[in-house]
């Protein structure tokens, strides 16, 4: 997978991908990660990029012109399946939308700052518009980040134990059930019996019924889905 990620601030973008598994899925060849400075995109000695809205009001808007540039460029390259803008009014990111995304080939993720980008750049360009929650960041590029942890991890290579991610929490609508490693015994506090069984029907069965409850409790809204 190619992800090109277009952002005024590139640089904040930078250490997500240099450390852990998203780096060794660069380092690996499973993934490429392009970063894009829109300001290269300007025209003027300014290097503009936003300017005053029309109609008046606070706050500058990204113009049309160096995001038109900026994926004209890359589109003269290559082809890509979506054309994602972050921003706060878009389709709340969800594992199902990430699952969707890691099957993708080349993604452009366009970061938003400031009041967001000219409408035409929505209209013309934009195939999707993600947020990753109700509340305002300063841009879109800490949106990017995430929206990129949660798609790269799914895709075949990634984690090492491939299983390790079908069972994430939310894969099957439901949270994942409690986990728990040596020592079995801390203080008085012990494992729950079953997991030291080996009997891995029974586990499993503990974990499904686990995964229930711990769901019903924490987030109910998960089961009406
Ligand atoms: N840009 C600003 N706020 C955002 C959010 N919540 N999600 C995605 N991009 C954003």
């Amino acid at each position: 997978m190619r992800i090109d990620i277009i952002s005024v601030v590139p640089d904040l973008l930078k250490s997500p991908f240099e450390a852990s598994i998203l780096k060794r899925s660069i380092d690996k060849g499973i993934v490429e990660v392009h970063l894009h400075n829109l300001r290269d995109y300007a025209t003027d000695n300014y290097k503009s990029i936003d300017d005053y809205q029309f109609g008046g009001g606070a706050g500058m808007v990204m113009m049309v012109g160096p995001i038109d540039r900026c994926l004209t460029d890359l589109k003269s390259q290559r082809n890509y399946d979506e054309v994602i803008y972050m921003t706060p009014d878009g389709k709340t990111l969800n594992q199902g939308i990430a699952n969707e995304l890691s099957l993708k080939g080349n993604i452009i993720i366009l970061c938003g700052h400031y009041k967001g980008v000219d409408q035409r750049v929505r209209d013309h360009f934009i195939t999707r518009e993600i947020s990753i929650g109700d509340y305002v960041l300063s841009g879109g590029e800490l949106g990017a980040a995430v929206l990129c942890d949660a798609v790269i991890r799914l895709i075949p290579g990634v984690l090492g134990n491939e299983t390790s991610a079908l069972t994430d929490s939310f894969q099957d609508n439901l949270l994942a059930p409690p986990v728990y490693t040596r020592p079995a015994k801390y203080n008085d506090w012990e494992v729950p019996e079953v997991l030291l069984s080996g009997n891995f029907p029974k586990i499993e069965a503990w974990r499904e019924e686990q995964a229930y409850e711990r769901t019903k409790k924490l987030r109910p809204d998960l089961l009406d889905d």
